[in-house]
Parts: C-alpha cells; sequence; structure tokens
C-alpha cells in the first residue's frame, strides 16, 4: 500500500509541523503549497529535521488542471487539506478572496478526492465555526452559531462540502489556537506580513521588533475582562493528523468531527503573565479596542479525540511559550 499523503499548505505553520509527524510515522509526505504565506526554505529546514528528501510542488488548490498534471493520484493514500488563508481580519477586507481561495481549493480536493477514489481526507478546521459560543467548554455537538467572520464561514463552508462529498472517511479536525514551534527552533511561525496572532506578536515585542503589544479589549465578560482561549502546542496539533489518519486507514468508513485543543480556557493577559514567568522577559503592553470578528471566549472539551483517535497532547502551553520564545530568538539570527 502506498504511503503517499499530500500535503497542501505543508510549508505553512502546522502543515509543516505535520509533515515531520508524518515522516516519523513512516508516511511519505508530498507537499503542495503555492508559497503565498510560507517560505520556501521551511523545506530544506524539515529535510534537515527529517533527514530525509521532501518532495514539494509549487501549486495552487485552486488550480484542479496542475494538480491532475503535476501529480499521479493514483498512488496516494490521503490527503491532508491545510491549505488556505486564514487572516480574520483581512478576512473582512477581501471576503471575495477568502471565499474564493479557501472554498474553491477545498471543492478541487473533494473532486480529485472522488475522482480517484482516495479515502482518506483531513481537513484543517477551526473552533470558529462555533462563533460565540453559548455554553463553554464546546464538544462538537455544540450548535454552530453565526461565524463572527467571513474567514469563519469558509471553514463552515468548507466542512459542509466535505459531509455532504463522497468522501467515505474523513476526519474534520477543529483546532483552538495553535501556538509554539518545534523544538529543534528550525520551524514555527513565520507569516511573511505582520502577525496577527497573539503569539507571534507577543515574541516580536519580546524580542524589539515591535515596542508595545495592544491587547485587545479589557471589558469583555471574563475573569479579567481580556478574552479567553484555548492554546495548544503545535506539535500536538501536528501529532493528531497523524492519530486521525491512523484511526481511518483500516477502516470501511470513519466520518469524525474532533475538537483538537488542551481543554483550558485561558486570557491574553494570563498567557502573557506566563509568557513573561516561563522565559524571564518582560513584556509592554497596552489595552486598546476590541477587534472586530473576536470571540469572548472560547475553550474545548477534547474528549472525543482522546476517544476516537487515541490523541492526548503532552505539551503544557508553558512549554509551547518556552519553544515559541526559542522560535523568535533562533530566527531572528538566522
Ligand atoms: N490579541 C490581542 N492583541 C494582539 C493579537 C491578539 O489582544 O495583538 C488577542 C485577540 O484579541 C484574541 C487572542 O489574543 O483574544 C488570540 O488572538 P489570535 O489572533 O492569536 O487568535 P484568534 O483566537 O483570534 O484566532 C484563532 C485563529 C483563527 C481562528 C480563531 C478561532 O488564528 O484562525 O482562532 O477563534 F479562526
Amino acid at each position: 500500500m502506498s504511503k503517499n499523503i499530500i500535503v497542501t499548505g505543508g510549508a505553512g505553520y502546522i502543515g509543516s509541523h505535520t509533515v515531520i509527524d508524518l515522516v516519523e510515522s513512516g508516511y511519505n509526505p508530498i507537499i503542495i503549497d503555492n508559497f503565498s504565506n510560507s517560505n520556501f526554505s521551511v523545506i530544506n529546514k524539515l529535510e534537515k529535521i527529517c533527514a530525509k528528501k521532501i518532495k514539494s510542488l509549487n501549486i495552487d488548490c485552486t488550480n484542479k488542471n496542475e494538480l491532475v498534471k503535476k501529480i499521479d493520484w493514483q498512488n496516494i493514500l490521503g490527503i491532508i487539506h491545510f491549505a488556505a488563508l486564514k487572516s480574520v481580519s483581512e478576512s473582512f477586507e477581501n471576503k471575495k478572496k477568502y471565499f474564493f481561495n479557501n472554498v474553491e481549493s477545498t471543492r478541487v480536493l473533494i473532486d480529485i478526492a472522488e475522482e480517484n477514489k482516495i479515502e482518506n481526507f483531513v481537513f484543517s478546521s477551526s473552533c470558529t465555526v462555533y462563533g460565540s459560543p453559548d455554553l463553554l467548554p464546546v464538544n462538537e455537538n455544540s450548535e454552530l452559531k453565526k461565524a463572527l467572520s467571513p474567514y469563519g464561514e469558509t471553514k463552515k463552508k468548507c466542512e459542509d462540502l466535505i459531509k455532504n462529498s463522497k468522501i467515505k472517511k474523513f476526519h474534520i479536525l477543529r483546532y483552538f489556537n495553535p501556538i509554539g514551534a518545534h523544538k529543534s527552533s528550525l520551524i514555527g511561525e513565520n507569516p511573511k506580513n505582520k502577525p496577527n496572532n497573539l503569539v507571534p506578536l507577543i515574541c516580536q515585542c519580546g524580542i524589539g521588533k515591535r515596542k508595545l503589544l495592544t491587547i485587545y479589549g479589557n471589558n469583555y465578560s471574563t475573569k479579567d475582562g481580556t478574552c479567553v482561549r484555548d492554546y495548544i502546542h503545535v506539535s500536538d496539533v501536528a501529532q493528531a493528523h497523524v492519530c486521525a489518519l491512523k484511526n481511518m486507514i483500516d477502516k470501511k468508513n470513519c466520518k469524525e468531527v474532533l475538537n483538537i485543543g488542551l481543554s483550558k480556557g485561558i486570557s491574553v493577559l494570563e498567557l502573557i503573565n506566563l509568557f513573561e514567568q516561563s522565559n524571564n522577559i518582560k513584556i509592554n503592553y497596552v489595552f486598546g479596542e476590541r477587534r472586530k470578528g473576536d470571540i469572548q471566549e472560547i475553550y474545548a472539551d477534547c474528549k472525543l479525540a482522546k476517544k476516537k483517535i487515541n490523541w492526548r497532547p503532552k505539551n503544557s502551553i508553558s512549554q509551547a511559550l518556552v519553544d515559541a520564545w526559542k522560535w523568535e530568538k533562533k530566527n531572528k539570527l538566522s
């Protein structure tokens, strides 16, 4: 049986970490990435970590012709589809671009999977599909409220396409807030433009690339007025994909939607404090306006992932913050 796994967006943040775990578990990842928000140097770093050549193709996943031409789909065991635009704020400014890129790429990959009878499909979704939940923690049966951003709408739409497709076996993984970096500090979160996410911004403040972090809102109805999230080490998120693949490969049918988080709700202020304690560094911050599209409070119930795919996160939030900081320091020097 072929061990070839297509990893779209495999040069990106979560994709690249997953490539390592796939190799370590005996799979042969083939990366497809258009490098719109990632750097080709990631591939070299992956080859260094894995001590192996990693095949990568520069293709946009909305381009079916190119995908069909360049890949022998008959010889593919599974698809893990990460490739997507992921900035909540940019999605308000460019809704069409987000819909086209995220939804069309998913449609194309479903088509290809159906045409070639590729049965194992893992989709990278987000807790954003829960919108602003009434009850916490959220589990997979929680109501999917109206998405708070066009980005969130695209994830919901893609989930629906997969659920309504003819693909027999899929896992939809709803990530909470992946943070941190690989223990080698060779790969981590490295967006091309100004980061939107909290931890890379904290790191940039720590290293002096930015003077001040703005905390978006301190008047939410939460423990300290700042938003609450479920932060989880990116390597634990990556591991969930391998667990999902292993779970479905020998099955006839398997359609799972799973939360992937640490199941701990912590506030922005608590996260900054933990970063300071874990890394012995001071972060300067101010309180600013709320950010459009932000959910007040969300954290996961992940019992189902533990039960269904035998996945257990291994790293603490503090460890993730140590790894994020190590990566930032190393990345600055390289
Ligand atoms: N935050 C700040 N200041 C910043 C950046 C972020 O206070 O400069 C706050 C946000 O307001 C939020 C928290 O830090 O309360 C986390 O923000 P992130 O941008 O790191 O993460 P989000 O929770 O907003 O977004 C993440 C993913 C999205 C996904 C979303 C679902 O990045 O892809 O979770 O809630 F859609």
